[in-house]
């Protein structure tokens, strides 16, 4: 079970799709090389995890083989999100990839279709962008993830 990580006061929430092979032997969202890709792009916008940032996923178990989560995974666990979201009261959340995005957002739009806009998760502000590992096999998308990163850091600061 890996229920997400980081400051539980934060301000900054991360969501990402499902915990994968290291996340599942660590108990820990985002430790793999996704995970350090995230952690990289926190840096240059002068966060990291533990600090006013909490990291987690729609799903807290590792679906077998890294297979997208089912709609029937994703209804249990959001209820569990749902509390993390409450409890954390974050000032903006970011959908990291299509799981994420098309779970909070409930569009089954494609990423590219519903970045830079803000959209609202009940009443918390919410944004898209491409999931770290759709980046680390597509350097092509690295602009976009890192406009949308220079938006979050004055987001933060407005
Ligand atoms: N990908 C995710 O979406 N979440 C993780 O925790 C790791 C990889």
């Amino acid at each position: 079970f890996v229920f997400g990580s980081g400051d539980p006061d934060a301000d900054l929430l991360l969501i990402g799709e499902a915990p994968g092979e290291e996340e599942d032997y660590k108990g820990e969202p985002f430790v793999g090389n996704a995970g350090k890709l995230l952690d990289r792009i926190l840096k240059a916008i002068g966060y990291n995890r533990n600090e006013n940032v909490f990291v987690a996923n729609i799903v807290k178990c590792r679906p077998p083989e890294n297979r997208n989560p089912l709609p029937t995974e994703i209804e249990k666990c959001i209820p569990y999100l749902s509390k993390q979201i409450n409890l954390i009261k974050p000032k903006l959340i970011v959908a990291l990839g299509k799981v994420a995005a098309q779970t909070l957002i409930k569009d089954d739009k494609l990423i590219k279709e519903m970045r830079k806009k803000t959209h609202y998760y009940y009443d918390i502000p919410l944004i898209v962008t491409y999931h770290p590992a759709a980046l680390l096999r597509n350097q092509s998308l690295k602009i976009d993830v890192w406009e949308d990163f220079q938006y979050i850091r004055d987001f933060m600061k407005s």
